[in-house]
């Protein structure tokens, strides 16, 4: 097989994961609060999800009335791994195929206009409400012409009259998928990795305000169910748990959205530089005479969102779980240290005639060059690596950071 394709294939596989029902339902439930309208006579699509597999379907047929939805429509995906392997939950369906061995494997559409007669008592039998679904004339199930590509004509087709995207999609995919959401101005509440928050495509849309994180804390993972077939052996051991059965897969995953919700209009409370300076919780904080300023910003650095002086003015670089805490009404955005990412807060210093020190002394053979626009830090900590120079200068870099400034009152 050639590199690429092993490396399509093996990206596939790790797309293999699936949303439990609680996650779901606690992140919706969020906007509900703060907009019981907001899934109010919308069409919502669910572009990345068997039927058969996908709790997003589940939460929105069970929650169909109860949220005043207009349409669900979900489509699969023909490659997936369990694409078709539930169809024996439609019995004697006549519109399968019957053939010998495995069921012939399409992507499927459904397309619910009405919901009758599911008891929203959280048991959800799958057969039972597909079969209740299917017997009602004012919906749809049918299998795509192709495989159900998000990208395919007949799923933009459908994207196009959705006013809502709710999904977990496929995380190797993650950019192209979410620049299709803009191309066609839609809404969305999706599930992403934390690394691509300062992806060079993904973070201009957070600065400018056009996506956010959710509602569940930013720092906490999330736990996905992994398929029976899923191979684990690369994946660390704490990053697995079994429970009655089920394997679960935890995964650095966020939210994002472009829905409103109450929690970026709550103000972070926060102490004065001289009260933090004082009182901080933050050992590398309390006692200190300032923040430390970065050797090549103009920007101070705090290494934790709650010590974010109320009365600064100028740049603060925040760690990038401030995401999680931020409101358009109390901060902006300027910028990031990812390259690419900081025109508004130019780096004024490289480090190419640095090179890169281990504690114990010994080069590590990099150049400085690979902490140019990193938020560097004069001195030694003592504890991870440095860059010095042939006066012997040292710095550090910090970790990636965020740039940001109060908004004027
Ligand atoms: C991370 S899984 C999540 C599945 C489901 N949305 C959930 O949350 O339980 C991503 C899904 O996207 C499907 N997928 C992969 N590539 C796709 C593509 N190009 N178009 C549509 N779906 C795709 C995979 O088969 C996989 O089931």
């Amino acid at each position: 097989m050639p590199t690429s394709n092993l490396t399509n294939a093996k990206n596939a596989k790790n797309d293999e994961f699936y949303t439990q029902y609680i996650d779901i339902q606690k992140e919706l439930e969020a906007y509900l609060e703060y907009n019981s309208d907001v899934f109010r006579s919308k069409v919502i699509y669910c572009n990345c999800d068997d039927p058969f597999e996908s709790n997003f379907f589940r939460y929105f047929v069970l929650n169909f009335n109860k949220l005043g939805l207009k349409q669900l429509i979900t489509t699969s995906y023909k490659p997936s791994p369990v694409a078709n392997t539930q169809l024996i939950l439609f019995g004697d369906d006549k519109t399968i195929p019957k053939l010998k061995g495995r069921p012939k494997i399409t992507a499927n559409k459904f397309i619910i206009n009405e919901v009758h007669d599911v008891n929203d008592d959280g048991e959800f039998n799958l057969k039972d409400i597909a079969e209740k679904l299917k017997a009602n004339k004012h919906n749809e199930w049918s299998p795509l012409e192709g495989d159900g590509d998000f990208r395919s004509e007949e799923c933009v087709n459908l994207l196009k009259q959705s006013d809502i995207v709710v999904t977990n999609p496929p995380f190797s995919l993650f950019r192209e998928y979410v620049k299709q959401l803009f191309d066609y101005n839609k809404k969305f509440v999706i599930i992403g990795n934390k690394n691509t928050v300062t992806n060079k495509e993904i973070f201009p849309l957070i600065k400018e305000n056009k996506m956010w994180v959710g509602t569940t804390s930013y720092n906490k993972d999330i736990l996905f169910i992994a398929p029976s077939n899923a191979d684990l052996s690369k994946k660390p051991k704490t990053a697995i748990r079994k429970v009655d059965g089920i394997t679960y897969l935890r995964s650095p995953s966020v939210w994002f959205t472009s829905l409103d919700h109450g929690r970026r209009h709550q103000p972070l409370p926060l102490m004065t530089m001289e009260e933090n300076l004082k009182y901080s919780k933050h050992k590398e904080i309390k006692g200190k005479k300032a923040y430390d300023k970065y050797d090549n910003y103009d920007a101070i650095d705090v290494p934790y969102t709650d010590a974010i002086p109320s009365d600064y003015i100028g740049v603060m670089g925040v760690p990038i779980s401030f995401l999680d805490k931020y409101s358009p009404d109390q901060f902006i955005i300027l910028g990031s240290t990812q390259r690419g990412c900081h025109d508004e807060v130019p780096d004024t210093k490289k480090y190419d005639n640095y090179w890169e020190v281990k504690q114990d002394g010994k080069k590590t053979g990099s150049s400085g060059g690979k902490t140019n626009e990193n938020g560097n830090l004069v001195g030694n900590d003592g504890k991870k690596n440095y860059f010095v120079n042939n006066e012997g200068r040292t710095i550090q870099s910090a970790y990636s950071r965020i740039f940001i400034k109060h908004k004027k009152k």
